[in-house]
């Protein structure tokens, strides 16, 4: 299975920030956000990732990412001239993932609980059809909305309904079979303007292929669209790593404990790095 995070494209409501343009590229607490869907990615078992960048911002990411050598994974990178939306990212993509399962992941979408990597393993092991993560949000007319049945399984999918049927948003991850791609080229632009991935997953819906798994209480799903949601976000996550004084999408980590780089590979990240909180994390973890 094959990944793709889409880290541009799709407008930002943030100061555009002279350095980096893209807000996967600013800070979340300890590290950059694009580690937190990256690690989401790698838990999921996935080695082989396309970042779909804006232009402007190409170099940039790979300086910081680099093409995942150091971490015993492929990064490579597509650019997304215009906001033309998060189903776009399956077009740019295609002869990336051509005939392989793809599992696709918002570049700003941070998820974060209890038997998260168990969850990930199910709908990465599915054979057919595509698989959404819904999550009780208290402002549904601002999502992607899907409406249960009252055994659980979807109904009615909507892209930001003026009148929700339902509580549940539809998280930015979806993993989808090798038919998304003709899926996607047939999409046309919504009202505003963009390919939704909201019609591609209501096609799969209406084949009848559509799997959905709820995020239960107690399971993070945050994003970081907002200065509010990116503070939220990074006092979140700070909260819990300083309570446990264990790191949440520290991709060195999950590299190693993945058996994607040995011991040597985790010291030499960590010597690469000047002394901060973040390299003595990593030179502790070896050494338990
Ligand atoms: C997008 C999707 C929406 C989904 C949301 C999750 O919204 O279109 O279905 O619920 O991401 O973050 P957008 O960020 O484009 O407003």
């Amino acid at each position: 299975m094959k990944g793709i995070i889409v880290a541009g494209g799709t407008g930002s409501r943030l100061h555009p920030m002279t350095a980096a343009a893209s807000k996967q590229l600013l800070p979340v607490y300890d590290k950059p956000l694009i580690y937190y869907p990256l690690s989401t990615l790698m838990l999921s078992g996935i080695r082989d990732i396309l970042i779909v960048v804006d232009p402007g911002d190409k170099q940039a990411f790979e300086r910081l990412l680099g093409d995942g050598t150091q971490w015993g994974i492929s990064l490579s990178y597509a650019t997304q001239a215009q906001p033309n939306g998060i189903a776009e990212a399956l077009v740019i993509g295609k002869d990336f993932y051509a005939g392989s399962k793809v599992a696709l992941i918002l570049g700003d979408n941070i998820f974060f609980g209890h038997r998260m990597s168990a969850v990930l393993d199910e709908a990465s092991r599915q054979e057919a059809g595509a698989t959404i993560f819904g999550y009780w949000v208290p402002n549904p007319d601002q999502f992607g909305i899907v409406e249960l049945a009252p055994d659980g399984k979807p109904l009615h999918i909507e892209e930001k309904p003026a009148m929700p049927r339902s509580h549940y948003a539809v998280t930015g991850l979806y993993f989808y079979d090798e038919h998304v791609t003709a899926i996607a080229e047939r999409l046309s632009p919504s009202a505003r303007g963009e390919l939704e991935i909201t019609d591609v997953n209501r096609q799969y819906l209406e084949a009848g292929n559509l799997s959905f798994v709820r995020l239960e209480r107690g399971f993070a799903w945050l994003d970081a669209g907002t200065n509010e949601a990116l503070l939220d976000a990074a006092n979140y996550i700070a909260t819990i790593e300083r309570r446990q004084g264990l790191k949440i999408a520290c991709v060195e980590e999950i590299a190693w404990r993945q058996g994607w780089i040995d011991d040597g590979g985790l010291q030499r990240l960590a010597a690469l790095m000047p002394e901060c909180s973040y390299r003595q994390y990593l030179n502790e973890t070896l050494k338990q």
